[in-house]
C-alpha cells in the first residue's frame, strides 16, 4: 500500500512511519512526504532518507491548496494518507475524496482534549493518564472513529513538555502499527475486489 505523510513541522512521526516501513513484513511503503511549510524540518529528513518530499505551499485559497495537494497525491499513486503534525484543517471536499484512507494522530486519549494544548489541559485537569490516538479523519475536528490508542502515565511534576515527550514516544510506536493495520485492511479489500471482478 502506497502511503503519503503530510506534515507541517518536525516530522518525527513521519520518520517513525518510515523506519517501520523498512521491516520485511510491513504492508505499506512511504512513497511521498508533503509539507505545507517550507521550513518544516521533516522535509529535509525525508529527502535525506531518499523519500520524495514536496512542498505544497499553504495559501489563503484553501480550495486551491487542496486541489494541488490532491493532485500531488494522485500523481504519486498514493492509496493511504497519514497526517503527521499537519497543522491545517482540511475541508469536507478533501476529506470526502480520501474517505477511509485519511488518518491522523492526535496527542490525547480521544474523545478527550480535541484541538491544541492537549498536554497542558490534561495536567490542569489532574488526569493520571494521557496518551495518543490514531483516528480516521472526518469533517469534525479530531472527531473521526478511533483506530488505536496508547496510554502513558502523568507523573507528579510533569510539565506539558515532559508529558509531550512521553506521549511522543508512544506515538512513534502507535502510528506505524495503526497505519499497518489499516493498510492490511485495504489489501484485503483490494484482494476481494480482484476476486469479484
Ligand atoms: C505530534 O504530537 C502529533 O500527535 C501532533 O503533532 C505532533 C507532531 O509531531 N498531531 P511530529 O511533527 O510528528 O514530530
Amino acid at each position: 500500500v502506497r502511503l503519503a505523510a503530510i506534515i507541517s513541522g518536525r516530522g518525527s512521526n513521519m520518520a517513525a512511519l518510515l523506519a517501520a516501513s523498512r521491516a520485511a513484513d510491513c504492508p505499506y511503503a512511504l512513497v511521498l512526504v508533503v509539507s505545507d511549510l517550507a521550513e518544516a524540518a521533516g522535509l529535509a529528513t525525508a529527502r535525506d532518507a531518499g523519500v520524495p518530499a514536496l512542498l505544497v505551499p499553504r495559501r489563503k485559497d484553501r480550495a486551491a491548496f487542496e486541489v494541488e495537494l490532491d493532485a500531488a497525491l494522485r500523481a504519486a499513486h498514493v492509496e493511504l494518507v497519514a497526517l503527521a503534525g499537519f497543522m491545517r484543517i482540511l475541508t469536507p471536499w478533501f476529506i470526502a475524496r480520501w474517505q477511509g484512507r485519511l488518518l491522523n494522530i492526535h496527542p490525547s486519549l480521544l474523545p478527550a482534549y480535541k484541538g491544541l494544548d492537549t498536554h497542558a489541559r490534561a495536567i490542569a485537569a489532574g488526569d493520571r493518564e494521557a496518551g495518543c490516538s490514531v483516528h480516521h479523519v472526518t469533517a469534525e475536528l479530531d472527531g473521526g472513529a478511533v483506530i488505536a490508542q496508547a496510554r502513558v502515565p502523568i507523573l507528579p511534576g510533569d510539565t506539558p513538555e515532559t508529558l509531550a515527550a512521553r506521549v511522543l514516544g508512544a506515538e512513534h510506536d502507535l502510528y506505524p502499527a495503526a497505519v499497518a493495520a489499516v493498510a492490511r485492511g485495504l489489501e484485503r479489500e483490494g484482494g476481494e475486489a480482484m476476486l469479484q471482478s
